[in-house]
């Protein structure tokens, strides 16, 4: 597959690639909208993944092509600036201009693109976008930068160039993902650890339902979370609460008269989600599946009614997996409004859920969904390519 996409890059470019890097997408398995509360996740990388081909230029110019959109674009390091139209081109400006704005001297690039995450889908693409570009343009410019460093500099590129206030989850989890495991990450302080999910040995599997549905809304809507959630926890620190992780729902009550009832619900969302996500390790460190998908219904019970950020696609999704008997959790992953839910089955009865599903979603008229079976991948990589464009 490469090999194809080296020649694609010589015919484009009429240069062999420097580097090549890759990063994946993500499934969460629980903690949603806690990471920019500074509390914890759950997230584990996916085998899908963005790849980028690159080499150096001997002026100033960015030269990318985005095979996934047959589109190519160009632009000078010297004018670097999200386009007023969200567009491909911004995740590459934005990486550039934070490097830049670190003190990073960069040179011209080509640069070639391609992957199998799906965009829109909750499961990542932007994340995967950025770290790849980060670990291409660092690797190929000398750069070495801490790991934590290059997650960070991808949520930036992503809140300066595409808009969105996202926390770290993503951008995390495509740089530390390793295969077969969760990654147990508190947001506050970036402390982390892993824990393997044992699924096949238990004879489960995560089936991924992407609703087809992009919610256009979905920054505006998630920049609002944000802002309501900030807005509660103001209150809740007058209580005594340093930040979320240490709030209590007894605060939260104690305090409920000092907030309006919207920034109440979010904030009983994020304490409880809090919680779920440290019962859902304790769980998986002891193969307790069952446990383990009683939290994923509670969660997307809470991020439906407190959050308020599922559709009535993914809540299909929910209900579904409620009434069968061999689904033992289903929520939605990532922001919300669109996108993507995960429901966590018995390896058997993957055909008939799909089935299930699929005749739900025909009966409520709803876009017909794709099914994505998930493995559990590795996180970013980066390596460098003999002149021949070779491994
Ligand atoms: C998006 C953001 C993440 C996180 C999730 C919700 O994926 O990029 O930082 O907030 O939504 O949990």
């Amino acid at each position: 597959m490469l090999e194809q996409h080296i020649q694609s890059f010589q015919g484009l470019f009429h240069s062999t690639p420097q580097i090549h890097a890759s990063a994946p997408g993500r499934i969460n398995i629980i903690g949603e909208h806690t990471d920019y509360n500074g509390g914890y996740v759950l997230p584990a990388a996916i085998h899908l993944r963005t790849h980028v081909f690159a080499a150096r230029r001997p002026d100033d110019f960015v030269h990318a092509r985005a095979e996934n959109f047959g589109e190519s674009a160009s632009f000078s390091l010297k004018s670097l600036g999200p386009s007023p139209k969200h567009h491909w081109t911004d995740y590459v400006q934005g990486i550039c201009a934070v490097l830049r704005e670190e003190g990073f001297r960069l040179g011209g690039l080509n640069l070639l693109i391609w992957g199998d995450v799906p965009l829109g889908a909750g499961l990542s693409s932007s994340a995967a976008l950025e770290i790849s570009l980060l670990r291409a343009v660092t690797g190929l410019f000398d750069i070495c930068l801490p790991p934590e460093k290059i997650a960070r500099l991808g949520q930036k590129a992503e809140h300066e160039f595409a808009g969105v206030k996202c926390g770290l989850m993503d951008q995390f989890i495509s740089v530390f993902g390793r295969k077969n495991q969760a990654l147990f990450l508190d947001c506050e302080t970036l402390a982390f650890e892993y824990y393997p999910l044992n699924l096949e040995k238990a004879g489960l599997i995560i089936l991924v339902y992407d609703t087809q549905v992009r919610r256009t809304l979905a920054a505006s809507e998630y920049n609002k979370r944000r802002r309501e959630a900030g807005a509660a926890l103001d209150v809740l620190k007058a209580e005594g609460a340093a930040g979320y992780k240490t709030a209590t729902l007894e605060m939260l009550e104690s305090a409920r008269g000092k907030m309006e009832a919207v920034p109440y619900k979010r904030a009983r969302h994020i304490i409880r989600e809090d919680e779920r996500v440290k019962q859902t390790v304790a769980a998986l460190k002891k193969d307790d599946f069952l446990s383990v998908g009683r939290y994923l219904f509670q969660s997307h019970e809470s991020l439906r009614d407190d959050y308020e950020v599922s559709s009535a696609e993914l809540d299909l999704v929910y209900d579904l997996g409620r009434d069968f008997p061999d689904c033992y959790g289903a929520r939605m992953v990532g922001a919300g409004f669109g996108g993507s839910a995960i429901a966590l089955i018995k390896a058997s009865a993957e055909d008939a859920f799909k089935e299930k599903a699929l005749e739900a979603a025909r009966q409520k008229r709803f876009p017909q969904p794709v099914f994505r079976d998930i493995f559990v991948g590795e996180g970013a990589s980066a390596v460098l390519l003999d002149q021949k464009g070779r491994l």
